[in-house]
């Protein structure tokens, strides 16, 4: 592969994307593909770092814009240090969360407005967005369960927030769905793990297929 290609995996609290990702990535590294796992926010120290504070750090209260653009300085970071080096080598770069997550959390989940995240967002990417996006179709309900029976997950702030915050990130990423149909992906994430893992895996295939 030439230039390599970016996909962002999306999806409420609970959609079960790392499980599949983790299977997805090997499957790939077994067909001799180079592949940079990684997730927002995080994954480079910096990011890490305000991933803490947005995520961790329990009783802090945060400006709504505060916490839009300390994701998006996350992502700024992250993505010059980590995701387009990978890319300019030629990687498959599978991303836990993308600029999506900020644009349906924040802008409406939070009631920020998606058209004003975004414009904060293209200062922190410069164009550039993934090549697909995998979107993990669970209702909150669901999630939130799955969320509860997994006693190793750690806590995180979000989990805090009602069912009804919940059905706005759905609603949120349903009308990302729809807007953005060539590049944002459904699966049907309340599915068997082998169904969830198959449908996600052929999709990835044809768009590898595509730039090959
Ligand atoms: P996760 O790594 O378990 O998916 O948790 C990350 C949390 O951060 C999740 O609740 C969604 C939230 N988040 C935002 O609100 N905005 C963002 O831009 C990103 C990347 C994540």
């Amino acid at each position: 592969m030439q230039k390599g290609l970016f996909i962002s995996v999306e999806g409420g609290e609970g959609a079960g994307k790392t499980t599949v990702v983790d299977k997805i990535e090997s499957t790939l590294r077994k067909r001799k593909y180079t592949v940079l796992r990684t997730r927002e926010p995080g994954g480079v120290e910096l990011a890490e770092q305000i991933r803490h504070l947005l995520l961790h750090t329990k009783q802090m209260e945060m400006d709504d814009r505060t916490e839009a653009l300390l994701y998006a300085a996350a992502r700024r970071e992250h993505l010059v240090k980590k995701v387009l080096p990978a890319l300019e080598s030629g990687s498959i770069v599978l991303c836990d969360r993308f600029i999506d997550s900020s644009l349906v959390y924040q802008g409406y989940a939070r009631g920020i407005g998606m058209e004003e995240v975004w414009k904060i967002n293209q200062f922190a990417v410069e164009g550039h967005l993934p090549d697909l996006t995998l979107y993990f179709d669970v209702s909150p309900e669901v999630g939130l369960a799955r969320v509860k029976k997994d006693q190793v997950r750690d806590w995180n702030r979000l989990d805090q927030e009602t069912v009804h915050f919940h059905k706005k990130v759905e609603k949120g990423y349903k009308l990302l769905v729809e807007s953005e149909q060539e590049r944002i992906k459904v699966i049907q994430a309340e599915r068997p793990f082998e169904e969830v893992y198959h449908q996600a895996l052929m999709i990835i295939e044809d768009t590898i297929k595509g730039v090959e």
